[in-house]
């Protein structure tokens, strides 16, 4: 696939990667991979946001996708300001809209949010003039972290143009309460992928069916077929009632131990967004084994984040 010439990009926002084009995806994917370069510089950083300002506002917990977002808006020279719902007016009460529209009145030009309800970034992105990006949002999506999976994807298997037809990627896990799956779900469908959700009937949604994933409730026997396992962290904060007999249980059938590995192809890739529950989903020797490709996912974090950050800016300005 090449350059579409009369491609142009024109998102001010970036809150689902259901709402992006293939289009849109391969282009977001290119300009990261112009920008992967800046991080291996002695001088991490390019002009490109010099002047501008980026507003972190986390009401849920996070490590690495709060920090990779600090480090790309600093690498593209933006100044950073980080805001927590823990000792900020939001534990006074004050709404996420009324939030946002302060922080946007000292000059904001993006706004990076997480949120523990559904829908929250795009009430957001209603409510203010400047950017908004989505990290994650309740169990709805997390788009810059599907869109670093599928560029780990395409990295790692030499797919230059982010093409990933006749590729099959599993997904396995606690699908309902995951909002990267469903990002990846969307992802991986628009460039062409073939992806096969793996859980207990009670993770595993019915709806995504109808998107066109095909649905498997016995991983062992699809493992012979998956170029690609992205193995997801059960979300213990969000399951309400037991969906599933033990922990001990759902390692035995679902989780992913270099036993299990001999089961898939010799060059299968293994992914984990992190954070990882060590001998739930994933044992630590298949995590920090050859095949596993979770701290280059951590890596390309910045360079898609970067992208991300730069492109909705400078829509914002046309
Ligand atoms: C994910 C999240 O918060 O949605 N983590 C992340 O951003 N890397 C996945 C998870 O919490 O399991």
């Amino acid at each position: 696939m090449t350059d579409d010439a009369d491609y142009r990009w024109n998102h001010r926002h970036i809150l689902a990667i259901e709402s992006l084009s293939a289009r849109d995806i391969r282009f977001i994917l290119r300009t990261a991979r112009g920008l992967e370069e800046v991080s291996t510089r002695s001088v991490k950083k390019v002009p490109a946001l010099r002047g501008r300002v980026v507003a972190n506002l986390f009401f849920e917990d996070s490590t690495r996708t709060r920090v990779s977002f600090t480090l790309a808006a600093s690498r593209l020279s933006a100044d950073v300001v980080d805001l927590s719902g823990k000792g900020s007016s939001v534990a006074k009460g004050e709404t996420l809209t009324d939030t946002g529209r302060t922080i946007e009145a000292m000059g904001v030009d993006a706004i990076v949010v997480r949120h523990s309800l559904s829908g929250a970034a795009l009430s957001l992105s209603r409510a203010v003039a400047c950017s908004v990006i989505n990290a994650g949002d309740g169990q709805h999506e997390h788009p810059t972290q599907g869109l670093l999976d599928i560029y780990t994807i395409a990295r790692r298997l030499g797919r230059d143009d982010f093409d990933l037809s006749g590729l099959t990627v599993a997904i396995v896990g606690d699908i309902a309460h995951s909002r990267v799956a469903r990002s990846n779900v969307h992802g991986l469908l628009k460039l062409g992928a073939k992806v096969i959700l793996v859980g207990p009937p009670t993770l595993l949604p019915r709806g995504l069916a109808d998107l066109g994933c095909e649905l498997a409730h016995r991983f062992d026997d699809v493992l012979p077929r998956i170029d690609v396992l992205n193995m997801l962290r059960i979300q213990f904060e969000r399951i309400g009632s037991q969906q599933f007999p033990s922990v001990r249980e759902y390692a035995h059938f679902y989780g992913l131990n270099r036993h299990r590995l001999r089961k898939a192809r010799p060059d299968v890739l293994v992914m984990h967004p992190g954070p990882m529950n060590r001998g739930v989903e994933i044992d630590s020797d298949v995590a920090d084994g050859p095949q596993s490709t979770i701290l280059q996912q951590v890596t390309n974090g910045l360079a898609v984040r970067m992208a991300c950050l730069f492109l909705v800016t400078s829509a914002a300005r046309t």
